[in-house]
């Protein structure tokens, strides 16, 4: 009667054993994939800063200023992005960007953007100056 028992246990054990086998061969897969996608991710944002300051600027600037190289700025008043190389020296401009960069317009919000956004907006505005 134990020896059943046993027995029966045992072939649970195995059944368990069988179900708990295909498992990670479907999710680790799919773990690596996904960490390989964010790996890529974030080099391809490391590779290309610009870009990523592109999409910052459209994010929170495009409202009011031009910012590619032939567009027109929405707001009037607020110089095209591209002209900017014109007052200001594009080197200093990081440290403008996170330490709050506002204008004497009450229309301009304050910004403040952290290091590396800084320096891809900065790497972006580089690329469209005139
Ligand atoms: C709500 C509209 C608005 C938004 C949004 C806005 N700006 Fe402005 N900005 C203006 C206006 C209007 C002026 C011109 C006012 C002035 O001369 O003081 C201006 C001026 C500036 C100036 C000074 C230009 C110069 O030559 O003196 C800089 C630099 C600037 N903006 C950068 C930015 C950046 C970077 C962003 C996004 C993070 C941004 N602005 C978002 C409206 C805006």
């Amino acid at each position: 009667m134990s020896a059943v028992l046993f027995c029966r246990g045992m072939a649970m054990l195995r059944i368990a054993k069988l179900k708990m086998q295909p498992l990670p061969k479907i999710i680790l897969p799919l773990i690596a994939s996904s960490l390989a996608l964010l790996i890529l991710g974030s080099a391809a944002q490391a590779q290309d800063p610009a870009r990523h300051g592109r999409a910052l600027l459209k994010e929170f600037c495009a409202n009011c200023h031009a910012i590619g190289k032939t567009d027109s700025s929405r707001l009037r008043e607020a110089p095209p992005l591209r002209t900017l190389g014109r007052s200001f020296d594009l080197d200093q401009f990081p440290r403008l960007l996170k330490r709050g960069i506002s204008s004497s317009h009450p229309a301009m919000p304050e910004f403040k953007f952290s290091d590396d956004d800084a320096h891809a907006v900065s790497a972006y505005l580089r690329s469209i100056q005139q």
